[in-house]
């Protein structure tokens, strides 16, 4: 999830809780301090990396649909606002947008794009909030009523949830949107395995340097020592599941302390850091129907890697 984290997020637990189980796995939520962060932008720019590009394409090519169909004055409400580039593109595309409401954890990060936003769109009320969007959340007093809600979320970030997960996330979005809403949510699309594990495992090992991170933000956060370098980044398609699975794996036998506590690992152990799920057409609409959103339209790239879905509440928007 790129928002990134405070120190004080329950980091220490998960790893001291996630190093502890069998199989070992840590929440990827964790690799999103700001070294994760500046990372992750880099990876966005990757050759391998399609999924950015496709989606901001599928925006700019898209953006005149979407505003026909989301009609004028939406409070548009942004999940993991981030950098807000597409977003930008977003609110630049539609009627008169009459809100737009950045949601992310890093507080200092989304008051200075904010910031950004409302010089571009002097005519938007922009009322960012710092909250994590994976909690239950209501809107700020002053964003209430008004023009439909324009939910949006993109990135494909949604797959990086189980799909149960991903199911009570879009119903809590519902409930936020309702009774009169929208959501416009990007998801990477299943396709030859190929170039899914090419994405996730760039020639240049930004992605490796991002997951080795964890072990790295360990060091530095919670005086553990970690040499992340004698963990291999792995990412391997798992097509039972339909995401690609990414770990570290030690490359040696050794060991690490953190928190007064001593982690053994032998050569070939693991640890699991990060599900991505990619859905078919079909498979992410049942998803959406199952937490009570209507399909509405669905724009695909023509090398068909990338969706992005615009969802409807029935009987509202
Ligand atoms: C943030 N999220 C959508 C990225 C993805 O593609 O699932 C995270 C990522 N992990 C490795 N590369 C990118």
């Amino acid at each position: 999830m790129p928002q990134s984290r405070p120190a004080a997020d329950g980091f220490a637990e998960a790893m001291v809780a996630g190093l502890s189980g069998q199989p070992r796995a840590v929440p990827c939520r964790y690799l999103y301090d700001s070294e994760g962060l500046a990372l992750f932008e880099r990876i966005t720019e990757l050759d391998e990396y399609y999924l950015s590009r496709t989606e901001t394409a599928l925006l700019a090519a898209h953006g005149g649909d979407i505003a026909a169909r989301v009609g004028t004055g939406c409070r548009v409400v942004e999940f993991g606002a981030g950098s807000m580039a597409k977003s930008r593109l977003l609110l630049a595309a539609l009627e008169r947008p009459s809100t737009y409401v950045p949601i992310d954890i890093a507080a200092d990060a989304l008051t200075l794009a904010a910031r950004r936003v409302s010089r571009v769109f002097p005519g938007l009320t922009v009322t960012p909030l710092a909250a994590d969007f994976l909690r239950p959340l209501t809107l700020p007093p002053e964003v209430a009523g008004g023009g439909p809600v324009l939910e949006f979320f993109p990135g494909s970030t949604i797959g990086n949830l189980a799909p149960i997960e991903a199911r009570d996330f879009l119903r809590r979005a519902a409930r936020l949107a309702a009774p009169a809403g929208w959501l416009l949510v990007g998801v990477d699309l299943a396709k030859d395995p190929r170039v899914i594990e090419a994405a996730y495992d760039d020639v240049q090992g930004i992605t490796a340097a991002f997951v080795r991170n964890l072990l790295a933000r360990a060091n530095r956060d919670l005086s553990a020592d970690f040499d992340p370098e004698s963990f291999d980044h792995i990412a391997r398609w798992n097509a039972r599941e339909s995401r690609i699975e990414i770990h570290l794996v030690a490359n040696c036998r050794q060991s690490a302390s953190l928190a007064g506590r001593r982690f053994r690992f032998r050569r070939g152990d693991t640890i699991h850091v990060e599900d991505c799920y990619k859905y078919s057409v079909e498979q992410f609409r049942w998803l959406a129907r199952a937490a009570g959103w209507q399909p509405e339209a669905v724009w695909i790239d023509p090398a068909r890697l990338f969706s992005l879905h615009l969802l409807a509440l029935p009987g509202g928007a």
